[in-house]
């Protein structure tokens, strides 16, 4: 089971991939945790120049190679090595932030992206994208005010969050099979616990009953 969040800036995507950790590990399941970009020790440094501040003169092609290299590695490295044995896999954020990010926000061509996506995942899918759908001003607030990390990719317009938040609905309308959306301005507990009932429904979990 591949598993991936979703969602924009400040949605909350961390904390909840972490508590549904927590909790699939409490259940007995054997789960591995990484991120994107990132995960890996080639993808750290890739996500280090991605998030960089000086980096501002990046130009859109760069920026979707470089995503797409740490995708690779990850992919190439650890998901699918996981996934092969039996490991279930969470990322918090994957392919999906590319179409949204680099397609539906900064307008790059929708079918290169996934002929690129394609060749980096050899073609490897979620079974099931959580997407914590936020009004953009919210989630913008709460980077402000959570004294994270602040990247550049924090300095776009809030038009590009918006472009970015209707890209995520057009993907989730696209294969409504494996996406679900869950509102991401309640509390952290409130959004928690309808992360765990949607995992627990599709992992087929009862109760306290342990994976498998
Ligand atoms: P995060 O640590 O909040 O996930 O930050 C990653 C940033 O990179 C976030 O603003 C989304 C962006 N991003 C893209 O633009 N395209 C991608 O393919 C990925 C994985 C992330």
């Amino acid at each position: 089971m591949f598993i991936t969040l979703e969602g924009p800036d400040g949605s909350g995507k961390t904390t909840q991939i972490r508590l549904l950790y927590d909790a699939l590990v409490a259940a007995e399941c054997d789960v591995l945790l990484t991120r994107e970009p990132g995960g890996t020790a080639i993808g750290d440094q890739i996500r280090t120049v991605l998030h960089d501040i000086e980096n501002s003169d990046i130009v859109p092609e760069t920026e979707i190679l470089l995503y797409s290299a740490s995708r690779a590695q990850l992919v190439g490295q650890v998901i699918r090595p996981a996934l092969a044995a039996g490991t279930i896999v969470l990322c918090d954020r994957y392919a999906d932030s590319t179409m949204a990010y680099q397609g539906y926000g900064r307008g790059l061509n929708l079918e290169a992206l996934t002929a690129i996506t394609d060749f980096a995942t050899g073609g490897l899918k979620p079974d099931l994208t959580l997407f914590l759908d936020l009004e953009p001003e919210i989630g913008l607030t709460r980077r402000k005010t959570s004294g994270q990390e602040w990247n550049r990719m924090d300095r776009q317009t809030l038009d590009f969050y918006r472009l970015t938040r209707r890209g995520y609905h057009t993907l989730a309308e696209m294969e409504p099979e494996r996406w679900v959306s869950i509102d991401a301005s309640g509390s952290i507990t409130e959004v928690a616990a309808a992360v765990w009932a949607t995992v627990q429904r599709r992992l087929n979990l009862q109760g306290q009953s342990p994976c498998g």
